[in-house]
């Protein structure tokens, strides 16, 4: 049986607000990147985020796409990382920003970072709504988190529960989940 939403843990509000905030501190680190920067955006889960991030963010951009998969089916165990495709503007000697939904056991970060980085960029950022604290490792470096999360497992706002969930405009936990966000400060 499908699991159902225990409850939202992040409303609509509090996303729009710190995404605002999350694309102030984006265009500020980039505001000397005259060429403009190229964003690789790791799919599905980031649909959501991006869209919202992006239009907020001024400067000259070309977005790319990346397909990893983690979690196969109806689980909520990662069963690790797979690249299985992308699709990318020539990041050569540009700065990349890398946008993910959440970082859980940062298996597939690492998969996308290493990629991105064999492609001779001047430099690599990466940004995510969620950031499960416990258990993202320490060699996967992220340079802008929405909100800290304990681990939970979330769905909505991108974030899907076997393909479904991923239209909510909010954040919510599946029923069993835990306690609530710590917003980045
Ligand atoms: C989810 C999520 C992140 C990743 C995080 O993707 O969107 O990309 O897992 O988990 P990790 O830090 O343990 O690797 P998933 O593989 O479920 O695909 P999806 O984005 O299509 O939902």
């Amino acid at each position: 049986m499908e699991p159902t939403i225990d409850r939202i843990l992040i409303s609509e509000n509090a996303l729009r607000d710190r995404v605002a905030a999350l694309a102030e501190e984006i265009a500020a680190t980039y505001r000397d990147a005259d060429g403009g920067i190229a964003i690789v955006t790791v799919l599905a889960g980031s649909i959501v985020f991006l869209a919202d991030l992006i239009r907020r963010l001024p400067m000259r951009m070309r977005v790319g796409l990346a397909m990893v998969s983690s979690y196969a089916g109806p689980t909520r165990v990662s069963e690790g990382a797979v690249l299985r495709s992308w699709s990318l503007p020539d990041v050569a000697g540009l700065d990349v920003l890398i946008v993910d939904d959440i970082v859980d056991t940062g298996g597939t970060l690492r998969v996308v970072q290493r990629a991105v980085a064999g492609l001779d960029p001047r430099s690599v950022r990466t940004a995510v709504l969620l950031r499960k604290v416990a258990k993202a490792p320490a060699d996967v470096s992220v340079d802008f988190v929405g909100f800290d999360i304990e681990d939970v497992f979330v769905v909505g706002y991108g974030l899907d529960y076997d393909g479904v969930y991923r239209n909510l405009p909010y954040v919510a936990v599946l029923a069993d989940g835990g306690p609530g966000p710590r917003p980045v400060s």
